[in-house]
């Protein structure tokens, strides 16, 4: 079950104002598109593991927790300190815990809800008593900034959440997570992996940016946030009038409202900050969560469902007893 929610974002804030002097863009086509108004990026000294520790410390201490009592860290992320170590143990490191262990997972937007569910699960059979799940991506560190279709969607940011062992009704109800191995072309990041090692040439043809065909991601991402959401309350042993609060992937709000209408739910009862952060990949969901959590949004008891989409293609939904 979550016993504490953290999260953290940089004090950095990029507006549309801004990108309109960066690219051919406006702020009335960004607003109506994605409803993005702004968005936070990372100082260059910062890393996803500063990041990463920050939202861990904060959901500890939201649990009343002590860093070193932690006995498991995943993170969620596709873009690390460094291709390894992981960034969980530089996480491990900075909050002060030798007891644990951590990994990451690598589910580009869903590897929060695909770290929790490990986590869950492993908690579940007995390996862990406790775990610290975190959701984490510095995405400005591989924007290109003179693509317009891209540059104008991510932000940066950190959430987390601590788990214990579930009591009672309270903890993960159900997940469903699924892929597509066969979608891989509509959203990657081409360097540095062993396909294309680091070389002169692939910085000419910019392969260390992320790249996205964002207008056949958005038909798959309705639909399968809307099956898999239909899915997790069906598996939780719920109907759509059961849940208290939905916490969608800040991916687009066009992509928000639909899933709400898709999904029969009042618009009050969903959680939006996109304007605020953009797109944060991994960290939208956590984010998300824990600014509901610490306004009062989510109280104990409550139903909550989270969905989201991205790379891979990756997709999944998950409803939580707080
Ligand atoms: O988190 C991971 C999962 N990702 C997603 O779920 C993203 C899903 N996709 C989306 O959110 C939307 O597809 C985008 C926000 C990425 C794009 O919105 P769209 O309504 O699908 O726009 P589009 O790509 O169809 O482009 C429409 C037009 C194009 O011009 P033409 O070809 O119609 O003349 C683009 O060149 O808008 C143009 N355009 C822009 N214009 C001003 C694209 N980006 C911009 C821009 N400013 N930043």
């Amino acid at each position: 079950m979550i016993v504490g929610t953290g999260h953290y974002l940089p004090d950095k804030v990029l507006t549309n104002a801004d990108l309109e002097k960066m690219v051919d863009t406006s702020d009335e086509w960004i607003t109506t598109r994605t409803g993005i108004k702004e968005r936070r990026v990372a100082a260059p000294e910062e890393t996803t593991s500063d990041f990463s520790a920050a939202a861990a410390l904060s959901a500890l201490e939201c649990a009343g927790v002590e860093p070193t009592e932690v006995e498991l860290i995943i993170t969620g992320t596709i873009n690390g300190d460094m291709k390894f170590p992981s960034t969980s143990v530089f996480v491990q490191q900075k909050i002060g815990n030798k007891k644990g262990v951590g990994f990451d997972v690598g589910a580009a937007c869903c590897g929060f809800l695909y770290s929790l569910t490990v986590a869950d699960a492993l908690i579940g059979c007995g390996m862990f008593n406790n775990a610290l799940v975190i959701g984490t991506e510095l995405l400005t560190r591989v924007t290109d900034w003179d693509d317009r279709r891209t540059c104008v969607l991510f932000g940066d940011g950190s959430g987390a959440v601590y788990l214990e062992k579930s009591q009672g009704e309270r903890g993960l109800l159900s997940s469903t997570l699924h892929s597509d191995g066969s979608l891989t072309h509509l959203l990657y990041y081409l360097g540095e992996g062993t396909k294309y090692p680091s070389s002169h040439k692939t910085i000419d043809n910019g392969y260390h940016f992320l790249r996205m065909d964002g207008r056949e991601i958005f038909k798959y991402a309705v639909r399968e946030m809307g099956n898999a959401s239909a899915q997790a309350i069906e598996k939780a042993g719920l109907k759509p009038s059961d849940i208290d609060l939905v916490i969608p992937h800040q991916a687009n709000i066009r992509i928000i409202n639909a899933l709400a209408n898709r999904l029969g739910v009042d618009y009050d009862k969903v959680v939006v900050n996109i304007d605020k952060t953009g797109n944060t990949s991994s960290a939208s969901i956590p984010i998300a969560m824990d600014q509901a959590h610490r306004s009062g949004r989510i109280v104990e008891g409550m139903n909550v469902l989270m969905t989201v989409f991205g790379g891979g293609l990756t997709w999944g939904a998950a409803v939580v007893k707080f």
